[in-house]
């Protein structure tokens, strides 16, 4: 059987590929650290992908679905596309926070700044602390603003239409705004280790 047509076997398909190259291409030893920087940037591109495909492609064709009167309207997308997508959007949330918190520890603890000396914004660490606080807030604007209010507009926790328009609103806006601060959240990011662009 073709793996490529399973989801499930092309992401099974590219971790071989990936451990493959890793070994051929390195020979110092595995490295816990560089395992989780693969892990973290791997889960905050599964993560900030669909952050930017909720901004850019779905929010704005539903509006465009809404208005299009004689058209097929967006009831399939809201019932088949956005829970998968929010799925994938909201846990790959939680494994590039976690990841990234374990990152700090791997390459910031030897060098003296730990979690508590990043989120202080000690000197030397102001770059990748600003960074991980934006990649905090994103991580609670999930959580606690767009999946709860997005349960009540995708018909998963009950709302009446009030509820749903309100519900609507308030995950429009985090969304925008995890929008926004994604592109100086991954500017700290790059930032810390490869300098700034400004
Ligand atoms: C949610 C909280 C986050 C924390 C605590 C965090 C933490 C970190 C840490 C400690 C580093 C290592 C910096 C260095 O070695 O110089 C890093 C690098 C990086 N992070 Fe995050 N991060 C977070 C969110 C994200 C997100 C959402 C993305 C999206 C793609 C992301 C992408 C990256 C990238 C591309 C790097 C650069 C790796 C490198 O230059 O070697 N991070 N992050």
């Amino acid at each position: 059987m073709n793996p490529l047509k399973t989801v499930n076997g092309a992401i099974l398909t590219g971790l071989l590929l990936m451990a493959a190259l890793g070994f051929a291409l390195g020979g110092s030893g595995f490295s816990v650290q560089n395992l989780d920087r693969w892990l973290h940037i791997i889960s905050g591109v599964a993560w900030i992908g669909l952050l930017y495909y909720f901004n850019v492609v779905q929010i704005p064709g539903l509006a465009a679905a809404g208005t299009d009167k004689g058209g097929p309207g967006g009831a399939g997308i809201s019932k088949y596309i956005a829970p998968r997508a929010l799925l994938w959007f909201r846990w790959a949330a939680v494994v590039t926070a976690l990841s990234g918190v374990l990152l700090i520890e791997f390459a910031f603890r030897p060098l003296g700044g730990g979690l508590m000396q990043v989120l202080a914004l000690q000197e030397g660490f102001r770059v990748i602390g600003v960074g991980s606080w934006l990649g905090l807030i994103m991580l609670f604007n999930v959580w606690v603003l767009i999946w709860p209010n997005q349960k009540k507009v995708l018909g998963i926790t009950p709302a009446t239409d009030e509820q749903k328009a309100a519900a609507r609103n308030v995950a429009l806006l985090a969304s925008r705004t995890n929008f926004v601060l994604s592109l100086p959240m991954l500017m700290c990011m790059t930032g810390q280790s490869h300098g700034l662009p400004f």
